[in-house]
């Protein structure tokens, strides 16, 4: 098991030695790495057991320090870095030598985003290299949003999860490229398509391709539980097959079947509050003994398109 405590002294001596932490986000909890150093960065992909062709973040706690790792910084993209940063907000950016090809599995953009959480931005500001940081979960499970739930999975293979509390908003970061100068959504997250059009106008979104993923988030078939998972468009009426199965709702039971077998993202019917809850429901769902995980999709607006997306691929075999 690892040490979870809030000492940032303690993950900069870690991370100066190449050693892998656990951080706290307000997105999910990443697991990172030194990104200018080529054995963090591998063994990043080793704990995850993450394919090498799926890129990394790299974190950073300011504009000017992300100009030493990107050639250029497009006008839109900067009007985005100064609204929403820190925030949960990724730009994907011509990226320089200093970054390796291992971070960006040989693409010419980096992903680079500042994340919103005190602890972490601290942290950040006592290093002088940038922190690669996937989300810290094992390869397509379900991403973790406490210290424990990164304890509970990569705990034998790290020494410290910095503790930062339960991540707020509890989705990854939405992540935005600029094809041809052309904004675009490569993937769904924390900061939704309407508060990013209100500040740039129409966006257009990557179309999904999971056989050949531009971003490998986009992979059809991700953060998923062990359980067998089923997403349903309208809710199931009583059947003997469902008496054991664990439901994932948006903001209301259902009478037919057991109440504590029913979990809502938020009885209030509010997005944020479904999205803070998401995963870490869900890996509750996927511990308990439930013999199967039926979900229910909440309204497609806000952040529940990100909601959607996730638990889309979250049922896809
Ligand atoms: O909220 C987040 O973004 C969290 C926290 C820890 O910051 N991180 C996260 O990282 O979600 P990860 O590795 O689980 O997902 C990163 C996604 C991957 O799907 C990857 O393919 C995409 O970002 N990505 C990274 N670099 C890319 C690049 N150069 N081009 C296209 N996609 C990229
Ligand atoms: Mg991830």
């Amino acid at each position: 098991m690892a040490v979870i405590n809030n000492n940032i002294y303690h993950a900069k001596e870690l991370l100066d030695a190449g050693e892998l932490v656990g951080i706290p986000t307000e997105t999910v909890y990443g697991l990172a790495g030194n990104a200018l150093s080529e054995s963090a960065v591998i063994s990043i992909f080793e704990t995850k057991n993450r394919p090498s062709f799926d890129p990394l973040i790299i974190h950073t706690n300011s504009l000017d320090k992300i100009k030493n790792y990107v050639l250029e910084i497009p006008e839109q993209a900067y009007r985005l870095a100064q609204e929403f940063w820190p925030g949960p907000l990724t730009l994907l950016l011509p990226k320089r030598k200093i970054i390796s090809d291992l971070v960006t599995s040989g693409l010419e953009q980096v992903a680079v985003r500042i994340p919103n959480h005190p602890l972490t931005l601290q942290l950040l500001s006592l290093i002088d290299y940038p922190l690669a940081a996937p989300s810290a979960n094992p390869f397509g499970y379900i991403s973790p949003t406490s210290a424990k739930h990164v304890d509970a999975q990569l705990g034998k293979k790290i020494k410290l999860v910095l503790d930062g509390g339960e991540a707020n908003v509890g989705i990854e970061s939405t992540i935005i490229g600029f094809p041809n100068g052309k904004p675009t959504i490569y993937r769904l997250g924390g900061l939704s398509i309407e508060t990013i059009e209100n500040l740039i106008g129409p966006i257009s979104i990557m179309a999904i391709s999971s056989s050949n993923p531009v971003s490998p988030g986009m992979l059809k078939s991700h953060y998923a539980p062990s359980k067998r998972f089923e997403l349903v468009d309208s809710l199931p009426k009583y059947a003997d097959e469902y008496s054991n199965a664990g439901f994932l709702l948006f903001d209301k039971k259902m009478d037919c079947f057991l109440p504590e077998n029913q979990m809502l993202l938020s009885s209030s019917g509010n997005l944020h509050e479904a999205a803070k809850n998401l995963f870490s429901f869900l890996r509750a769902l996927d511990t308990s003994n439930v013999d199967r995980i039926v979900a229910q999709k909440v309204p497609q607006i806000g952040l529940g398109r990100a909601i959607n997306d996730r638990l889309e691929r979250a049922a896809a075999k």
